[in-house]
């Protein structure tokens, strides 16, 4: 006898399955090659902060982000599962997006330090507290709060997609690249 209801059970199914599962081989490119490629690959240069459960802040440099959806507003970012941030990312399920200015080399290569607290040595005002994780308007063009609406674990890093709700223009500044593993500014053609 067939379920009441049975037919409807697919479509509800198939929104809520959102990744597919497949045999991989473990590495079937060269990895100089893939690394290679990656780094032909430009990306602007962002930071990414949230704040732990005692108000402790977290942070750093994230070249892999991307814009995903405009209604609603969504953006991602790709965090390697060494990062120290990581966990609080998880659990905070909130994080701000600083978008680097061209001059922010220094700043960007501070925040893919190791550091403890990469916060207590900046000058003072060059970043603001709020509730998603520290803006840092002293060297960003723009900034964005973001609501983790969705988590994926990926290979050696997780996705996490945020749910943009607020975002802030600081300056028309240039931003700053990464691109053949340097630091780069643009130039206009
Ligand atoms: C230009 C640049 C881009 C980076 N992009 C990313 C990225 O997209 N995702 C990531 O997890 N790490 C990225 N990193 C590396 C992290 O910033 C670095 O591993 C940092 O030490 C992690 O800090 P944490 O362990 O305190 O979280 C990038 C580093 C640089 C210099």
């Amino acid at each position: 006898m067939a379920l009441l209801g049975a037919p409807c059970m697919q479509p509800l199914r198939s929104i809520l399955v959102q990744h597919t599962v497949m045999t991989e081989v473990p590495m079937p490119i060269d990895e100089k090659i893939y690394k290679d490629i990656m780094s032909r690959h430009p990306g602007g240069v962002t930071v990414v902060t949230t704040i732990g459960t005692s108000g402790k802040a977290f942070g750093l440099t994230v070249s892999a982000f991307c814009t995903v959806s405009l209604h609603p507003p969504r953006i991602l970012i790709v965090i390697d599962k060494a990062s120290h941030t990581l966990s609080t990312l998880l659990a905070s399920k909130a994080f701000t997006v600083s978008f680097l200015e061209e001059e922010s080399a220094d700043l960007a290569m501070h925040f893919a330090s190791a550091d403890e607290d990469k916060f207590g040595s900046l000058p003072h005002g060059s970043f603001i507290e709020l509730d998603t994780g520290p803006a840092l308007v002293g060297d960003a063009t723009a900034y964005m709060q973001c609501r983790t609406a969705q988590e994926i674990d990926s290979g050696d890093h997780w996705i996490l997609v945020g749910a943009v709700e607020r975002g802030v223009i600081l300056n028309d500044a240039e931003p700053l690249i990464y691109s053949h593993r340097q630091f780069r500014k643009m130039m206009p053609l």
